[in-house]
């Protein structure tokens, strides 16, 4: 029996989707070794902090959470504790892991989380601390086990890394260069997740998404692998995440308009609303193109569900760049849009500009857009009257719900409700306290 057999793991995950789909990665390692979850990090045998660093306060908060470990750790030596992910890979991060957390046991980056159990054994066999950050990745980073712990919706990784350099983020330096995953092996996994194991939506991931099989052998694009997911049978749908207005192209426009199967819903971050900080902010595009995309999506799919990601305060962000960021979201009306203050981060170019914002400017223009945009969302409700989506069908509460492409739910009164988790057409018939209401088409 292996010294791993039986024993209790717990992992615990800072960042986006990418990371949340590389711990499901980590839980299948740890259980092939024969290990069990535990929801409690204090009785655990094993701890994973998989962490991220895009802002101060994600590796603040992530931190601070490995630091309050020690105590554990004091009255059970034999705990392992693991730190990787985007926080480790960073090459001058705030916080030194090595020297400033001793009781850390092993520490890896983001390109050799498929060898941890190697790592594990070599800390019990040989009782030292395990150190190994690699700059590339040497070995696939799919096909082991995975556990999910959404049953609905399962991630897919589809591409790697980023080579866009936008002048504020970390992910091209923690997540190295674009790497994307050959067709057939995404298209098995997706057949496998969605006809051996009932999931309904496939979220497929990357860093930049449209960028995809521009690095393969056998060339191919990202509309060409949404068209052969499609062909896939079964009662699914595709959503993605994340795309970049520069390489968002037509044909992927036209791919979400004619197959039922690619969710109507886009998240496309825009960062500004004006085309100056976009080109400090190194983005390759402006305004101008951003709305040219918006208007095609508008025109092609009008139910469509539009989400985005805002900085504000960066570099040089002068009050009349911020009123373009709200004259835009005025204009495109979000459905969803995350709004960030800019963090500087050590080692990408805007970190050096000159021009830093005050932090309590950046406050009072970020309180000022949030507030905006509820008002915006709001009103917003309005528009789904009368009109009819495909939704997934689910029991909540004792009453049949149906979740729009873009996540809002649709109350569906004295529905006889029989086979769980399916797609139907749904038309809104009512709008309530911003709460919508309708029937089964
Ligand atoms: N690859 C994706 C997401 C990257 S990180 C994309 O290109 O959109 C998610 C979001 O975090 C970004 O869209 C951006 O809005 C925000 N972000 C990245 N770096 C940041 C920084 N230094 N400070 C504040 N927000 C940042
Ligand atoms: Fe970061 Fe820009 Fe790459 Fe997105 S596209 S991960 S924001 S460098
Ligand atoms: Fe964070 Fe790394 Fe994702 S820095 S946002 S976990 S790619």
């Amino acid at each position: 029996m292996s010294y791993f057999e039986n024993k209790l793991y717990h992992v615990v995950t800072y960042g986006c989707q990418m990371n949340v789909h590389e711990s499901e990665k980590i839980r299948g390692i740890l259980s092939t070794l024969g290990m069990l979850e535990t929801e409690d990090i204090d009785k655990a045998n094993v701890v994973v902090f998989n962490t991220c660093c895009i802002r101060e306060g994600a590796e603040d908060r992530a931190y601070n959470n490995i630091a309050a470990l020690k105590k554990s750790k004091q009255k059970d030596p034999s705990k392992i504790i693991v730190v990787c992910g985007c926080m480790s890979q960073q090459k001058n991060g705030k916080y030194n892991l090595k020297t400033r957390l001793p009781f850390v046991d092993v520490v890896i980056g983001t390109h050799n989380i498929n060898m941890l159990a190697e790592y594990l054994k070599k800390r019990v066999e040989t009782g030292k601390r395990v150190f190994e950050i690699i700059d590339k990745p040497t070995a696939d980073m799919d096909g082991g086990r995975c556990i999910r712990d959404d049953k609905i919706n399962a991630y897919v990784n589809i591409i790697y890394g980023c080579n866009k350099f936008c002048t504020y983020c970390i992910v091209p330096y923690v997540r190295g260069r674009e790497m994307s995953r050959p067709l057939r092996e995404i298209y098995q996994e997706v057949r496998d997740l969605v006809q051996n194991q009932g999931y309904k939506y496939i979220t497929l991931l990357g860093q930049n998404v449209n960028s995809y099989g521009k690095d393969l052998k056998e060339k191919s694009s990202f509309s060409v692998l949404l068209k052969a997911l499609c062909q896939i049978e079964g009662d699914f749908k595709i959503k993605f995440m994340t795309s970049h207005p520069m390489d968002f192209t037509d044909d992927v426009i036209q791919v979400m308009k004619t197959e039922p199967k690619v969710a109507k819903a886009l998240h496309l971050p825009v960062q500004s609303g004006s085309s100056s900080i976009l080109e400090k902010m190194n983005r390759h595009y402006d305004i101008k193109h951003y709305m040219t995309i918006i208007k095609k999506l508008k025109r092609a799919i009008p139910n469509i569900s539009l989400s985005t990601d805002i900085i504000v305060g960066f570099p040089g962000e002068t009050e009349k760049d911020f009123n373009l960021t709200l004259k835009l979201l005025k204009k495109v009306k979000y459905d969803q849009v995350f709004a960030f203050m800019y963090s500087p981060r050590s080692g990408t170019p805007a970190a050096t500009f000159l021009d830093q914002v005050p932090d309590d400017v950046k406050n009072k223009r970020i309180n000022k857009l949030l507030r905006l945009q509820k008002l915006i969302q709001k009103e917003q409700t309005k528009k789904y009257f009368k009109k009819t989506y495909d939704c997934l069908i689910r029991l909540e509460h004792g009453v049949a719900v149906g979740i729009t492409d873009g996540g809002k739910e649709i109350y569906i009164p004295n529905y006889k409700y029989s086979n769980q988790n399916y797609f139907a057409k749904v038309q809104v018939e009512d709008i309530r306290n911003h709460k919508l209401s309708g029937v089964i088409k």
